[in-house]
């Protein structure tokens, strides 16, 4: 296991950081086969299962971001895009991907997903907590707070 599931990482807006929990698991576990020298097969997998996540999420905060006018929204976007970018590297060179490409991929991700969560994602989700914001693409009832 890589990063911690720990308070710290909570942004106060249920379905963000049911999501980062999400993601959480998927590095970890990425880490762990590296670690223990899974087979490719298994190791692309949760390459592809990890960028599928990304995505999601990534849309869906900007789904929020958009709905509710976040003044934020362009910078914490562009810190989106470096790990996306980093993902698009890693998934381009899947054919010829050594361990290390692959450590020094999950140790950027590690630490680029530790800075935002607790930097931007906290904010957006301060943010989210306030009264009368669009809860877009959240099922009814399903938007709570965790903090
Ligand atoms: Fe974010
Ligand atoms: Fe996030």
């Amino acid at each position: 296991m890589l990063i911690t599931w720990q308070e710290s990482l909570l942004v106060g807006f249920e379905p963000i950081d049911r999501e980062h929990g999400v993601l959480v698991s998927l590095i970890n576990q990425l880490y762990d086969e590296v670690k223990e020298g899974a087979d490719r097969k298994t190791i692309d997998e949760t390459v592809f299962a990890l960028a599928d996540q990304v995505a999601a999420h990534f849309n869906h905060e900007d789904e929020l971001m958009r709905a509710n006018a976040y003044p934020d929204r362009s910078n914490h976007l562009l810190e989106h895009r470096k790990l996306i970018d980093q993902l698009d590297t890693l998934l381009d060179g899947m054919d010829l991907l050594t361990d290390q490409t692959l450590v020094d991929a999950i140790r950027f991700m590690d630490q680029w997903f530790t800075d935002h969560v607790i930097n931007s994602d906290a904010r957006l989700g301060g943010f989210l907590q306030k009264d009368a914001v669009s809860h877009a693409g959240v099922p009814a009832g399903a938007a709570g707070r965790t903090q």
